[in-house]
């Protein structure tokens, strides 16, 4: 190191968009960082491009370097490609002379099993930890909101930088604090930010927030359609329904870029608007199929969410659908009237059926604290997504002082303010999946959304009969609404190849 250097508070390694702008938002709250990346050239170019910011960057052109650069304990986010790529550069670290209290933290969208083994395999070796990060390029630059999960006493190494970079909200209001530019980051406020838990506690909480991404975009997705086909509006008027709708209880970040999105004139054919000319096959990185995937393997019933999931795959079928709609038949799109009656309805399905994919969400949450012995706090982890993040929303707010009136709430739809907003939005969330159903217009999210909050509410449920099915073909034995729970019984069932027949506790 040379004199002129000071010693590096931070280090980041992964020089592509996000870590670039983590590294300047990191630099711009006055921390001195030294960056690495695996071609030096892009290393170079980054300092050459930001060579005035408040906090020192420094450029380092080899491992050992870059390691001789940082204070001790090392603090080092790593923001390469999830999966093998993160094993190789822990390997290079130590090789390069990493030491057992420095951190290493994964800040890209990893698997959380890979996490739990990573901080298991590397417990000797160093500290590892598993940051979720959301907020997109401009998140990681101005404000994202950080999920961190590892080793609890390594995060007070962590906590200031964490705390210094991540979005702020208003204590009062819970809203986000605008305004943060280059060089002049948000002072005051509340930090999406908050030590989530042990190993993979971080990366799981990342990926519940991508799955519940995926409904919200696709519940944001039917409801376009749905306007656009019922009500043959263009995308500019829709534009203006999304704007008005974010003046209300359904202010988000994904309904504010879906008004712009909307109102985009094609660059390319400006009488048309680019909405019309993307081709609607919908691609996907894996965060929601990992999240389906976990509600299947521990019993969660998070239907949306893997509806959202299928509904890209469906989506992903453009070929298919295109020869199957000359060949299936459909209903006959029947004339629907009362305009401002059907846009009041698509909103309230669009925020009854938004309570459900939260609901989900935390209910999937709940159950894998049990699995991986984690404690979440469920207001903390809303209030950390009031900012920065990619499902940002008002409607955090109205979760985060949910889970504070009832930390121990069983399920989102059963605090008093939900309960009454999905009372209130009901009947016209059915008319809305009615109105799908009559005109043949699939609406996945919606009609799942619907059906968990039905079957949620059903004291009885037709699984009498599937628990009869079972035991009829498999002797898989059933319990009796007349007996304790636990008891399970079988009868032979009367058949013509099975003649005795009786009743008999299993
Ligand atoms: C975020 C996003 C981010 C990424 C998604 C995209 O929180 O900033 O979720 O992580 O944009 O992973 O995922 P798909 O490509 O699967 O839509």
């Amino acid at each position: 190191m040379s004199d002129s250097v000071k010693p590096a508070d931070v280090g980041l390694i992964g020089l592509a968009v996000m870590g670039k702008n983590l590294a300047l938002n990191i630099a711009d709250h006055g921390f001195n960082i030294a960056v690495f990346n695996r071609t030096t050239a892009v290393m170079q170019e980054f300092i050459r491009e930001n060579s005035s910011t408040p906090g020192q960057l420094t450029g380092c052109e080899t491992l050992p370097l870059f390691l001789a650069t940082l204070k001790k304990p090392r603090v080092i986010i790593i923001l390469v490609k999830a999966g093998p790529a993160i094993d190789t550069v822990v390997s290079q670290l130590l090789a390069a002379g990493l030491e057992k209290d420095d951190l290493v933290i994964d800040a890209g969208n990893s698997l959380w099993t890979d996490t739990i083994r990573r901080e298991k395999q590397y417990s000797t070796q160093l500290k590892f930890f598993g940051s979720g990060v959301s907020g997109g390029e401009l998140g990681a630059r101005f404000g994202p909101s950080l999920m961190p999960g590892g080793d609890p006493a390594a995060w007070k190494h962590l906590e200031p930088i964490w705390r210094a970079i991540a979005a702020k909200v208003d204590p009062k209001t819970g809203q986000p604090i605008p305004g943060a530019a280059p060089g002049k980051p948000v002072t005051g406020g509340v930090p999406c930010t908050a030590y989530l838990g042990p190993d993979g506690a971080g990366h799981y909480v990342k990926m519940v927030h991508n799955g519940i991404e995926y409904v919200d975009m696709q519940l944001i997705s039917e409801a376009y359609y749905l306007l656009k086909h019922l009500l043959k509006l263009n995308p500019a008027e829709l534009g203006d329904i999304f704007a008005q709708w974010n003046q209300g209880d359904l202010d988000s970040y994904l309904i504010e870029i879906t008004a712009d999105i909307l109102r985009q004139r094609d660059p390319v054919k400006p009488r048309k608007f680019l909405v019309d000319m993307v081709l609607d096959a919908a691609g996907q990185k894996g965060t929601g199929k990992w999240t389906a995937g976990s509600a299947l393997d521990m019993g969660v019933p998070a239907n949306s969410i893997a509806e959202a999931v299928f509904a890209r795959c469906m989506s992903a079928l453009k070929e298919e659908r295109v020869s199957a709609a000359r060949q299936l038949k459909g209903s006959k799109p029947a004339r629907v009237s009362g305009k401002t009656s059907i846009i009041e309805a698509v909103r309230q399905a669009l925020y009854c059926s938004k309570i459900c994919a939260y609901a989900q969400g935390f209910q999937l949450m709940r159950q894998a604290q049990e699995e991986y012995h984690w404690t979440f706090d469920f207001g903390t982890i809303a209030s950390i997504w009031r900012g920065g993040c990619i499902i940002r929303a008002r409607f955090l707010q109205k979760i985060t002082q949910a889970y504070s009136r009832n930390p121990a709430l069983t399920n989102l739809m059963l605090d008093p303010y939900f309960k009454k907003a999905l009372a209130k939005g009901q009947r016209q969330w059915r008319q809305v999946a009615s109105l799908a159903i009559q005109q043949g217009i699939a609406a996945p999210a919606f009609l799942s959304a619907l059906a968990y909050y039905d079957g949620y509410r059903a004291a009885v449920s037709p699984a009498n009969l599937i628990q009869a099915q079972r035991d009829y073909f498999g002797a898989h034995t059933y319990e009796r609404l007349d007996a304790a729970r636990g008891e399970f019984f079988h009868l032979d069932w009367p058949h013509p190849q099975r003649p005795q027949h009786q009743t008999t506790g299993a």
